[in-house]
């Protein structure tokens, strides 16, 4: 298995002279009537950014790894590959992409018989025609807030337990067959662990199945037999804040289960939405925290990942100049910990733009303004959180491949 190994031919001409001004990839996942469209002029700050997505783009490469984000199926402006700024930046900045929410079960499996690819395909046609990877997230969101209703509500019938465990199979196996090699890294499961105490959460399917670690193992278990190719990572959303050690203690045990069970998984998938402090003797707290939390899942042979790197700046003053610089101060500090490891692999952003990001409405400034939690601002110009990417990846430690560990 290789993993991570910057395996993209690098900054592709096409991308890049899409990038300054051309819009032959416009359109490219769209309709035909997108395509009739004549598109609108560039964001202002698009042909700007071209400098600083290929510096990312070529860090991240120097040390053996790929940037990439989150993207959408959406139409023009919004975050996908038919905004053709949008879709510009992230195949000049990025080697990688991932699905925001197209596939999983909300989207890929409307009813307990039903599947539909529709929107996935379109992601997955949008990477390969720019020659980018792609991760599956994610095969089991294990919180019913996140699962469809139709789930958590299920009628598993008089064999409760067969009948969870052929649904979680039958919906593993049809994902991972259907994509083959063309996926090769799977967030396996979701949030397993209970922020506040650490527990893990029931399901209405760990119910149905007798057990909450019957459930996890099944899903891996089922992924590295239908893909043996791929990647298996357990991907959640422990911080470095002091407030989640109860978080990160409940995931080295889960961690620890899985080694003790022989469960397959490759990699801790670090969510990383980070949360900035405006104190500088708390970010040096965090990385103290933090290393020894990566230092003990590394400890047990792990790999690592950076899956849904975005910055939430709602503790931060109003203030642009001084909130960016803040929130790049703390971004650094976490990269400096968190890329100081050779099992590191690939770093993905939650979005690369602030205006399409889930943090607006997730989590909204108290003064109603908006979140400036991803690299690029409203009119995708590079902000200091871009530069401090690029220095980071560039000054990180190389990456060690998965057969060398
Ligand atoms: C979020 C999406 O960004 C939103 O659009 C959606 O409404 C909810 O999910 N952790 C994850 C991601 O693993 O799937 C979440 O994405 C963000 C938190």
């Amino acid at each position: 298995m290789t993993m991570g190994a910057g395996s993209g031919a690098g900054i592709d001409r096409r991308a890049l002279i899409a990038g300054l001004g051309a819009t032959a990839l416009a359109g490219c996942a769209g309709t035909q009537a997108q395509l009739n469209t004549p598109p609108p002029p560039p964001a202002p700050g698009a042909l700007n950014s071209v400098p600083t997505a290929l510096e990312i783009s070529a860090a991240a490469r120097s040390r053996g790894r790929r940037f990439g984000s989150a993207v959408a199926a959406g139409a023009f402006g919004t975050a996908s590959f038919a905004d053709r700024d949008y879709a510009n930046l992230l195949s000049i900045a990025g080697r990688v992409v991932v699905a925001e929410n197209e596939m999983k079960w909300q989207a890929v499996r409307p009813g307990p018989g039903q599947f539909d690819f529709a929107a996935f395909d379109r992601i997955v046609a949008g990477a390969e025609a720019r020659s980018m990877a792609v991760r599956g997230h994610t095969l089991l969101w294990h919180r019913p807030r996140w699962m469809p209703d139709w789930v958590n509500t299920h009628d598993y019938g008089v064999r409760p337990a067969t009948a969870a465990a052929a649904m979680l199979v039958e919906h593993i196996e049809t994902v991972t067959r259907r994509y083959g090699t063309r996926i090769h890294s799977y967030d396996v499961v979701n949030e397993v662990v209970e922020p506040s105490d650490g527990s893990l959460v029931p399901t209405s399917m760990s119910q149905a199945m007798g057990g909450i670690t019957d459930t996890v193992d099944l899903a891996f278990r089922t992924a590295r037999a239908a893909a043996p190719h791929a990647e298996l990572v357990y991907n959640d959303y422990m911080g470095w804040e002091a407030s989640s050690a109860t978080h990160r203690a409940g995931i080295l045990r889960l961690l620890e289960g899985f080694r003790a069970r022989g469960t397959p998984v490759d990699t801790l998938g670090l969510q990383s939405h980070l949360t900035a402090t405006a104190d500088p003797r708390e970010i040096v707290a965090q990385q103290r925290e933090w290393r020894a939390f990566l230092d003990a899942v590394v400890a047990m042979g792990y790999r690592l990942i950076i899956t849904e790197l975005d910055v939430s700046d709602e503790q931060l003053v109003a203030d642009v100049a001084r909130r960016d610089q803040q929130l790049a101060d703390n971004l650094a500090g976490y990269l400096d910990v968190s890329l100081d490891y050779g099992v590191m692999g690939d770093v993905l952003t939650w979005g690369l733009v602030d205006r399409y990001s889930w943090l607006q409405s997730f989590r909204p400034r108290s003064d109603g303004l908006p979140q400036r939690c991803c690299p690029f601002d409203d009119m995708y110009r590079a902000k200091r959180m871009a530069r401090v990417i690029a220095d980071k990846l560039g000054a990180a430690r190389p990456v060690v491949a998965a057969s060398a560990t």
